[in-house]
């Protein structure tokens, strides 16, 4: 709940060094048009083409979409169970590539999945058995024939293996999964039909650091044969508790990999961010203000089961009656869905230069537009008191002191399944500010509300 009341905001200061409590907007260093990098999601279409209106997926700025026919059943279960079941995870797929089309979003292919690794286990072949490539070549080029012949190459992006370093999507051993990695690239670059098609990689689940053998033997061995992917992708969806698993750090541990393996930078692509619990507005707010501030493209980890995972856009969407009725159309917005709405919809203009607090639990994202400033605020599902300082208040024309009025909003809700049709008006406060810096309080009282303030320039 957002309040204001200067005693107590003085108590509660004292309490935490400012930088850990303080996040910061600069009103005077524009980081370039806001593209909403964090308006992406993994699964969460229908496979029925246009069961979800299109305003569900404009509203919230879809940027990118990730699948591969998961979790169907048989007659559909993947290459390895035959042609046949093959070809019913690759229909998936299509289809939720052209729903992602239809609306601009990128797509990314999950080869593990039309494989089929959710039917597979140790018992059953994978990839280069007893160092035959014979039938993942097949499959390999089987697939490239049916995108190019299915016109699904633009917009596409390769993503080779998903989470080999899991027990879920991998049955074998970290070199025969690099030499898999590395076969690949090499089969997609020798068809120029492919130029376009991007490939990421590693995907690994856990997070870049120089004591994981995953990412390093990784690294070296794609230095070595020269097949640098064109987006680095990983996984965020550690324990918030976790404080390393947070881009503030990965984002510097991951340099310091590329920097000892002598390998370029690429694009960012968290291609699975959140866990289950952070699905909630707080941590929306957090996630994108994170994602924002290293331009790293992100997709909404999903964490629903058969059919819902093929529906509701990662527990963006809910519906009135019964959420797991996969082929209802009553859908409705989830609490999270009015937090991506307002960043896509709302936050206008120029992106701005942003720090997010030292305790790294609360963050900002933050746009100016010709009316006003605007400033989307999360904790890391957590309560506590935190404070926002916007310096350079003169570099959108405002006094270098005084006095302005800011509005609040607040997202509530708590659960994945409510539904929550827009943003509350918390009112509007006054706040004097003097030497061009405003400072504002932000008194947290549950883990869930996420909070956009504004102010006219
Ligand atoms: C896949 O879609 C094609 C074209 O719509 C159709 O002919 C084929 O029967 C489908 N295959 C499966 C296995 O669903
Ligand atoms: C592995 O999967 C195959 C095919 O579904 C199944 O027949 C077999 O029982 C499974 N083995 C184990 C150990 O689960
Ligand atoms: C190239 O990749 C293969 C695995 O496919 C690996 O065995 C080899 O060590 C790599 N070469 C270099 C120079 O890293
Ligand atoms: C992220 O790391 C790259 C180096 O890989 C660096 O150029 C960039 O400035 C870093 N981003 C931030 C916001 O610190
Ligand atoms: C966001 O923008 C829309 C369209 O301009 C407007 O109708 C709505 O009131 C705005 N919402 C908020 C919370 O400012
Ligand atoms: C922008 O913010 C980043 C970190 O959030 C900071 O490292 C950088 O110095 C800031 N840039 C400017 C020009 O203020």
């Amino acid at each position: 709940m957002f309040t204001t009341g200067l005693l107590s905001f003085l108590a509660a200061a004292s309490l935490a060094r400012a930088d850990d409590i303080t996040a910061t907007v600069n009103l005077a260093v524009s980081r370039g048009s806001p593209y909403h990098w964090a308006s992406g999601f993994i699964y969460g279409i229908p496979d029925t083409p246009d069961q979800v209106p299109d305003h569900w997926y404009t509203d919230m700025g879809f940027r990118y979409a990730r699948a591969g026919g998961a979790q169907l059943d048989a007659p559909d279960r993947g290459w390895i169970w035959g042609l046949d079941e093959y070809y019913g995870r690759l229909n998936s797929t299509l289809s939720n590539y052209e729903t992602s089309r239809k609306y601009g979003a990128a797509f990314i292919l999950l080869p593990h999945d039309i494989w089929g690794t959710d039917h597979a286990n140790s018992s059953t072949v994978w990839p280069g058995d007893d160092d035959d490539w014979t039938n993942y070549d097949l499959f390999v080029h089987t697939l490239m024939s049916d995108l190019k012949s299915n016109n699904a190459l633009e917009g596409l992006v390769w993503d080779i293996w998903n989470e080999p370093d899991g027990t879920s999507f991998w049955a074998r051993s970290q070199q025969q999964w690099i030499d898999l990695y590395i076969r690949t690239n090499n089969i997609l670059r020798e068809d120029s039909d492919f130029d376009n098609v991007l490939i990421s990689g590693p995907t690994l689940a856990n997070m870049p650091q120089d004591t994981d053998t995953w990412w390093t033997n990784w690294l070296s061995q794609i230095a070595g044969n020269d097949t640098v992917p064109d987006q680095y992708a990983y996984h965020l969806e550690g324990s918030p508790d976790d404080w390393i698993d947070d881009l503030q750090n990965t984002n510097i541990t991951l340099a310091a990999l590329l920097k000892t393996y002598g390998l370029p930078e690429r694009q960012i692509n968290i291609n699975e961010y959140a866990t289950l619990a952070e699905q909630i507005p707080a941590g929306a707010a957090w996630w994108i203000s994170r994602l924002e501030r290293y331009d790293a493209y992100g997709l909404r980890g999903n964490w629903q089961s058969d059919c819902v995972l093929h529906d509701l856009f990662a527990n963006l969407l809910t519906k009135t009656s019964d959420p797991t009725a996969c082929a209802d159309t009553d859908y409705v917005g989830a609490p999270e869905y009015q937090v991506y709405k307002y960043y896509n919809l709302n936050m206008t203009g120029e992106r701005l230069n942003t720090t997010g607090t030292g305790d790294r639990l609360m963050d900002v994202y933050a746009t100016v537009d010709s009316d006003k400033v605007r400033i989307l605020c999360g904790a890391r599902i957590t309560e506590g008191t935190w404070q926002i300082t916007v310096d350079n208040m003169d570099a959108v024309g405002l006094p270098s002191e005084g006095t302005v009025d800011i509005q609040t909003w607040g997202f509530a809700g708590t659960s994945v399944w409510e539904e929550v049709d827009a943003p509350s008006d918390r009112g509007i406060v006054s706040h004097t500010y003097t030497g061009n810096s405003l400072t504002f309080p932000i008194y947290q009282t549950d883990t869930s509300t996420a909070w956009a303030f504004e102010f006219a320039r």
